[in-house]
């Protein structure tokens, strides 16, 4: 007989199962009270997006637009591209009708509107659409923000979201190709340091309140339109000097994008780059003042930072602020969050003038650090075990699991009747705190016997009183 094919999660993904799950939600759990706290509230964002999406705002020179992201053409159905046809050549005529009223031109049989239609139909009927699943949720984050007016919205917009991301990245320690990030994002038509300062103070007391000590926050701002061209040209001129040292990547970046040869990882080229001019000494007025300003709130709110000025973080969308948090529990894969201001990018995806700071927590990374330098205990303990003998004595055990159940316990009922020894050993190397045993004699007097099982003691109790003696006996996680 020939071998069955065993199958396992794919390169670069993995499966986080029990006793780590419960960490896993204990933290989610913790975020989300923490975020609300601070009024975020969640969005929920679609898992892909079109390509272009994440092209235009993270950037086509950066990594994760040149190399990481994992994309598909979703090829459309005669049926699909048919409706999109009709739907869009009123919505394309529209858009540009021409010299008259729209109806007096299609009266007129004109070539003008012929031609449009002819230039609609030839934009629908494109066989297929590159989508690409998301590797970040800012960008996301924007579209919907535009998609659904919310600039209308009083105050602040300020969401939320979580779930997973896809970079194809080469699989390390901390990284992975599906990886998982809580994020928030702020929207509005102010740029206040103190909104940026907030978000960071939130992001910090997250943290604590997980009882994860150790972290440095870098900060840094990387200018704005204004101050921002100048320096490029700067950094462009003293990057031709050296430009024969670099490698391949670093060499086109000098052209396309010169800021993101800050990205580069390679090691021989760190002591070129140390030496490059940085963007916090290339700053206008207005945003050394911001980011005076920032520092300042984040002194108010005895918030520790180091200002790091090689800080131009990975994507393009980013101006003024941007800022990490890294963990010395973390190898090379150090950052546990980052962020920073993305004031236009609205404008870019072709929305209103907005402006936005957020950032992403990364929980693959943050779990671990929770699991070696964290002190929270999340593991679930099992409350009861409820040990059945006799067909007579499965109705009460039934009615007693779903009287615990409903108290908010965590309750095992075995489907088959079990010996005592073996039912107790079972429910022992489960980590159940109480067994209760139902037999006989517990069904003719409808008194239960309620047995602690970390000292074995144990007393007879009416099933209306067994929840109250569990929940009173320790607190539960
Ligand atoms: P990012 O720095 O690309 O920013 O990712 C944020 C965090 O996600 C990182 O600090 C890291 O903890 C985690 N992360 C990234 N890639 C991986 C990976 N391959 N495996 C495991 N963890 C990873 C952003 O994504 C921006 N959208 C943040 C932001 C929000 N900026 C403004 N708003």
């Amino acid at each position: 007989m020939t071998e069955k094919k065993k199958f396992r999660a794919v390169r670069g993904v993995r499966d986080i199962v029990p006793p780590d799950s419960s960490l896993w939600n204990w933290f989610e759990q913790t975020a989300r009270g923490v975020l609300e706290s601070y009024n975020f509230r969640e969005i929920r964002l679609p898992i892909f997006e079109e390509t272009e999406l994440f092209a235009r705002s993270i950037g086509g020179e950066t990594d994760i637009v040149s190399k990481e992201m994992f994309t598909f053409l979703n090829q459309f159905t005669p049926e699909e591209r048919y409706e999109d046809l009709q739907e869009r050549i009123p919505e394309e005529l529209s858009r540009d009708p021409g010299e008259g009223p729209i109806q007096a031109l299609l009266e007129e049989n004109s070539p003008q509107i012929l031609s449009e239609v002819a230039r609609a139909a030839a934009r629908v009927r494109r066989p297929a659409e590159s989508l690409t699943l998301r590797p970040e949720a800012t960008a996301s984050v924007v579209r919907a923000y535009i998609e659904h007016g919310m600039q209308t919205q009083p105050g602040l917009v300020k969401l939320y979201y979580t779930g997973p991301m896809f970079r194809r990245e080469r699989p390390q320690k901390g990284r992975y190709r599906q990886f998982y990030q809580i994020g928030a994002e702020v929207l509005g038509a102010s740029d206040h340091p103190a909104i940026d300062a907030e978000l960071i103070e939130m992001l910090t007391v997250l943290i604590g309140r997980c009882k994860v000590n150790d972290w440095t926050l870098l900060v840094n701002s990387i200018g704005d339109a204004n101050c921002r061209p100048a320096y490029i040209e700067k950094l462009r001129e003293e990057l031709h000097k050296v430009k024969d040292q670099l490698g391949p990547d670093s060499q086109r970046r000098v052209e396309t994008n010169p800021l993101r040869v800050f990205d580069s990882k390679l090691p021989e080229e760190q002591p070129i780059i140390e030496k490059l001019p940085r963007i916090s000494d290339n700053l206008c007025e207005d945003c050394q003042k911001h980011f005076a300003d920032l520092l300042k709130q984040l002194d108010l709110r005895r918030i520790p930072y180091k200002h790091e000025s090689r800080l131009v973080r990975g994507l393009d969308y980013y101006m003024r602020t941007t800022f990490e948090i890294t963990s010395p529990h973390l190898g090379a894969q150090n950052a546990l969050a980052g962020g920073g201001r993305y004031d236009g990018l609205s404008e870019m995806l072709g929305g209103p003038p907005v402006k936005g700071i957020g950032f992403a927590l990364g929980e693959d990374r943050f779990i671990e650090v929770m699991q070696t330098a964290g002190g929270v205990n999340a593991k679930p303990t099992l409350d009861a075990f409820i040990v059945w003998m006799g067909e007579p004595a499965y109705p009460a055990a039934l009615s007693l699991a779903r009287r615990l159940r409903g108290e908010g316990l965590r309750v095992e009922l075995p489907a088959e009747e079990a010996r005592l020894k073996k039912a107790l050993s079972l429910a022992e190397r489960l980590g159940t705190r109480f067994a209760v045993i139902i037999g006989e004699n517990e069904v003719s007097t409808g008194q239960f016997t309620v047995k602690r099982l970390d000292d074995g003691k144990q007393c007879k109790l009416p099933e209306a009183d067994v929840a109250g003696l569990i929940r009173a006996a320790a607190p539960r996680n």
